[in-house]
């Protein structure tokens, strides 16, 4: 038997709209590397997303302009290896797409053929419906992302709620754009909850929020965020768990079992 017949399916793009067909919610979660990867995929969360927010929770960035395909496609790859039956998405960074659709589908072949993700994520509305077209048409599947875009903070003046007032009808107009042009999913971030599950109803295809309210198909955050390990999380963000406390605790219990020689014991030594 193969291995691809030996396996569990991944989780595809027609099985998320299947799920929006039923009205059945799922959760995405950001994952960088292996053990991330693992574990979530063990809880089934469907989705993983090798963000370019791996920046400024894993890279060191103050935000995700800097990052670069050449370091997101070994996180990627380890996702990719950590997990069996998520879809795995690779975000596009800052400068990897803008030149235009040729530019764009040499990125997501990098990322099919040496990451061997399953689909990826473009920022952005008209201004890259023919990158969204031509990775759609050779065979990449991709999931939009409007509303507050990081890789334009500068642009749009800070992390700020998109789409308020008259901004909404603009929104909507290019939340259709992204999916007439192929896309198979649209992350809305912070956005007015209303303008989010209007948005929601309009487009046939799943609708992932972060900051967008409750009535979205999907939620998605970022890993750090839901374990309380990062500092300043974003008010968006729920912390599920401290992990930043467990993990402080851990490394200074073994620093201070270290010093007094009480690490390691008996279990831990070999004769
Ligand atoms: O890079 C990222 O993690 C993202 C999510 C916040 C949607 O784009």
């Amino acid at each position: 038997m193969s291995n691809q017949t030996s396996q569990q399916p991944r989780i595809t793009t027609s099985a998320l709209a299947a799920k929006k067909a039923r009205g059945e919610k799922w959760a995405m979660l950001t994952s960088y590397e292996q053990m991330t990867a693992e574990i979530f995929d063990e809880a089934g969360i469907p989705v993983l997303l090798v963000g370019d927010s791996a920046g400024n929770n894993f890279l060191g960035e103050t935000n995700t302009i800097p990052v670069t395909v050449d370091e997101l496609i070994p996180l990627a790859r380890a996702v990719v290896r950590g997990s069996e039956r998520a879809m795995v998405v690779a975000d596009f960074p800052f400068g990897s797409y803008e030149s235009g659709p040729d530019q764009a589908l040499a990125t997501g072949i990098r990322f099919f053929k040496e990451a061997k993700v399953h689909a990826v994520k473009l920022e952005g509305g008209t201004r890259i419906v023919p990158q969204i077209r031509h990775l759609v048409q050779s065979g990449i599947p991709v999931m939009g992302h409007l509303g507050l875009t990081p890789q334009s903070v500068h642009a749009l003046g800070g992390f700020k709620v998109q789409g308020r007032g008259e901004a909404g009808e603009l929104l909507k107009a290019e939340a259709l754009a992204v999916q007439d042009a192929g896309a198979f999913a649209l992350v809305l971030e912070l956005v007015p909850a209303e303008l989010a599950a209007e948005i929601a109803q309009l487009l046939t295809i799943p609708v992932i929020g972060i900051g967008a309210g409750p009535d979205v198909d999907a939620q998605v955050l970022v890993w750090t965020d839901l374990m309380g390990i990062t500092k300043n999380a974003p008010k968006l963000a729920k912390a599920y768990r401290n992990l930043r406390a467990e993990m402080l605790a851990a490394a200074t219990e073994f620093s201070a079992d270290v010093s007094t020689g009480t690490f390691p014991g008996p279990e831990q030594t070999f004769h």
